[in-house]
């Protein structure tokens, strides 16, 4: 068993660190903020993600998982280092290393035995070549150091799972000594592991995630087009699933991927492509197209309603995926400011992103409307006129077809995540929009026609 540190307590470096010590590795998760490392010592996790909490107390509580501020004891007699901190985007669309940096620069200051640093940050190519050379300029003491490469492929709200249970491992390395540590850290885990050299192993994780982020901005463009020539995303998708090669997953078009890593790492991508020279046109084509489908459905609302001035509008869902808490890149990041800027009139629901995002819109007015928040999915359809589905949740899901029609005021919906069947919103007279398919219209039965004749 080994002795490992782990630098950053986000999704990657908390959740490393707490399946090491699951593993039973010796694990020291670091991060500067003592407040959060407080916290995980009381229990509790930072981050909202399944089973994350119950692992992270019982295997502190068995003595294999501590959290410290205190960089250099952590460090010092560590036999290896995981780097898990944040690479955020910079403006003009690169990775942000400063934070790998510093940890690079703590590191060589504090070691005193022999140690093996793995980066399991997403990073551009050459990266970790660069924190080798950074770290032994640094480095005080005479000891072997050396970096290899340990992408993660976790996701979002099932990050656990995804470790433990991971399709492959990929390791990066430049000698046997540091491939033999990372083969015998993975061996208990029992799973395939795919072993190459450092750059290769950080473009895999590139590659790999702009890849999937390229099948759903692939998947929302032939959506588009569905709907201009009468087909069915989701029949089309399902023709195409039986194709292995093809595969089932990911084929659900929608309005866009959000989330902490495919918008970085595809900009990221295009940015390390341009300063080499080379224009990487599917990326490019993934992001525009991403861009332009996060309010594909705001669109088309303004058209139907011309306004949304003293509307109430029903959102349900405002984190980028279910699951998770995390709103960054969510497309309701990207629709509710021009809601709020057109004069509507929000009643937002969603069972664990609200307070991520009421400390972006606080509740009350905001722009030209307001918004409020709301405990129950169907609290915020109450005496709707328009609602807008941005995010699957299970709760939202739940809702019936016939829901809309009986809480709503006008039963307008706009889907972005495809939940309904169109067939069963037309039955309960749902006018009814979504990603890729035939949109429905509602009858205006002949008696409110009159009704509304005389009125
Ligand atoms: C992703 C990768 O799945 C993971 O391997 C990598 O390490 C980090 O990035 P994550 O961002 O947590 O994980 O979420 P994921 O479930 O992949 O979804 C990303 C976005 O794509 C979400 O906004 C989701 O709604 C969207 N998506 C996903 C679609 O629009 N359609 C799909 O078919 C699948």
């Amino acid at each position: 068993m080994y002795k490992i540190a782990v630098a950053g307590t986000g999704y990657v470096g908390l959740v490393a660190g707490v399946c090491f010590a699951e593993k039973g590795h010796q694990v020291t998760c670091v991060d500067i903020d003592s407040n959060k490392v407080e916290m995980m010592k009381a229990g509790t996790s930072p981050i909202f993600e399944a089973n994350l909490e119950e692992l992270m107390q019982k295997n502190y509580a068995e003595g294999r998982l501590n959290y410290t501020i205190d960089y250099q004891s952590a460090y010092e007699d560590a036999d290896v280092i995981f780097i898990g901190v944040g690479t955020p985007e910079l403006p003009d669309g690169s990775a942000n290393l400063s934070y790998i940096a510093t940890v690079a620069r703590q590191i060589a200051e504090s070691v005193i035995k022999d140690c093996l640093v793995v980066v399991k940050s997403t990073v551009p190519v050459g990266t970790n070549d660069k924190v080798e050379q950074f770290i032994q300029d640094f480095l005080v003491n005479d000891v072997r150091i050396e970096v290899a490469s340990n992408p993660e492929f976790l996701a979002q709200g099932s990050a656990v799972h995804d470790t433990l249970y991971a399709e492959r491992v990929i390791i990066g390395t430049e000698s046997s000594w540091a491939k033999n540590i990372l083969m015998d850290i993975y061996e208990s885990f029992n799973l395939p592991i795919v072993s190459v050299n450092r750059r290769s192993a950080e473009m895999i994780k590139y590659a790999s995630n702009d890849f999937l982020a390229l099948k759903i901005s692939y998947m929302n463009d032939i959506a588009n087009l569905c709907e201009l020539v009468g087909a069915d995303i989701q029949e089309v998708a399902k023709g195409m699933s039986f194709d292995e090669r093809i595969g089932s997953k990911f084929l659900n078009a929608g309005i866009g991927y959000g989330g902490s890593c495919f918008p970085k790492d595809t900009k990221a991508l295009d940015y390390i492509a341009e300063q080499n020279g080379y224009e990487l046109k599917t990326i490019k084509a993934a992001i525009d197209i991403n861009n332009e489908q996060k309010t594909i459905l705001y669109k088309k609302a303004r058209n139907r309603l011309i306004t949304f001035n003293g509307l109430k509008v029903a959102v349900l869902g405002l984190t980028f995926k279910p699951g998770t808490d995390d709103l960054r890149e969510a497309p309701s990041l990207a629709n509710i400011p021009m809601l709020l800027d057109q004069g509507a009139e929000i009643f937002a629901y969603d069972p664990v992103g609200r307070e991520n995002f009421e400390k972006v819109y606080p509740e009350g007015e905001n722009a030209n409307g307001l918004i409020r928040y709301v405990e129950s999915p169907k609290e915020a359809l109450d005496n709707a006129n328009v609602c807008f589905i941005f995010t699957e949740w299970g709760e939202v899901k739940s809702l019936q077809p016939s829901d809309y029609k009986t809480f709503m005021r006008t039963p307008l919906v706009f889907d972005g995540r495809n939940i309904y069947s169109v067939k069963d919103m037309e039955a309960n007279n749902v006018e009814y929009h979504s990603i890729g398919r035939e949109a429905t219209k509602r009858v205006i039965r002949e008696s409110n026609k009159n009704g509304l004749q005389t009125t």
